[in-house]
């Protein structure tokens, strides 16, 4: 049973909610007064996560690329709560390979959860977020920002991402709707490690002036800051979480002690 909602109580509808970052973000929303849409279209994690997250969170199974599934999710949520606040859309897949070796069924799955997904539940949430003047976030990466090698599929569907926050942005303010795009540095998630070899990891921890990777809880800040009353005046923003990777050149191994 979900809890007893107060009239002033926000919502928030996570994407990718089951683990990794997408989960720590609907733990950070519960904490700080949320109510949560925990989504995700792995039924036996989400349910896990959700037992995890308490009486807070509603679980919803669904597949963001999937048009008819979405539509009816939504509905769902906002017959369960009444309204949405935030959309965090956090799910996401990775895909690593050469481009000679990236066939076109390789690159739709990718496209089809980072980039149709983001787009997809962006336009079933949008009248709701009308409503509440509520806020989109949406998790690209710094794939995104820099290319890099065997990213063909994902840095092009992160980048896409990224251009797609703006558009939303530049559209959707005059509604009150803000759009902003959160792009995590590295985080030892299931997706990260699935694609992550040890020469990766280490080329990472040399080209972050952190040197190291970051924690779920690090990203799920960002995201409930961007999410917030805090940051009501800012929109079409893309922001970096990612211990500095993205403003560094080459030499950063050479200059530590
Ligand atoms: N972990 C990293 O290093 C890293 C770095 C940059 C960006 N990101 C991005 O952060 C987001 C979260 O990644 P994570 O590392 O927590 O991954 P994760 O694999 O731990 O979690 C992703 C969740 O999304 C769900 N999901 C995938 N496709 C879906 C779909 N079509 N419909 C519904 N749910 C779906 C999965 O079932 C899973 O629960 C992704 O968009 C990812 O690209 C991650």
């Amino acid at each position: 049973m979900p809890a007893k909602q107060s009239k002033s109580q926000k919502v928030a509808l996570v994407t990718g909610a089951a683990r990794g970052i997408g989960l720590a973000t609907a733990r950070l929303f519960i904490e700080e007064g949320w109510l949560v849409a925990a989504l995700d279209r792995d039924a036996d994690a989400l349910q896990k996560a959700a037992a995890d997250l308490g009486q807070a969170a509603s679980a919803f199974v669904c597949d963001v690329s999937d048009p008819g599934a979405v539509d009816r999710t939504v509905a769902d949520v906002l017959s369960r709560f009444g309204r949405i606040d935030a959309l965090v859309n956090n799910a996401g897949v990775a895909d690593f390979g050469p481009i000679e070796q990236t066939d076109f069924a390789r690159w739709r799955r990718v496209m089809e959860t980072n980039l149709d997904g983001v787009f997809l539940m962006s336009q079933a949430v949008t009248p709701a977020l009308k409503d509440t003047k509520g806020a989109l976030v949406n998790i690209a990466s710094i794939s995104g920002l820099r290319a890099s090698t065997l990213r063909v599929a994902y840095g092009t569907s992160k980048a896409a991402v990224i251009q797609l926050t703006k558009q939303q942005a530049a559209e959707l303010g005059e509604y009150g709707i803000r759009a902003n795009c959160v792009c995590p540095g590295p985080v030892r998630t299931k997706l990260a490690m699935a694609v992550h070899t040890q020469d990766i990891i280490d080329a990472y921890h040399d080209a972050i002036p952190l040197n190291r990777y970051g924690t779920e809880r690090e990203i799920a800040e960002v995201i409930v800051f961007l999410c917030s009353e805090k940051a009501s005046y800012v929109t079409g923003q893309v922001i970096a979480s990612d211990g500095g990777f993205e403003s560094t050149g080459v030499g950063l191994p050479a200059l530590r002690k």
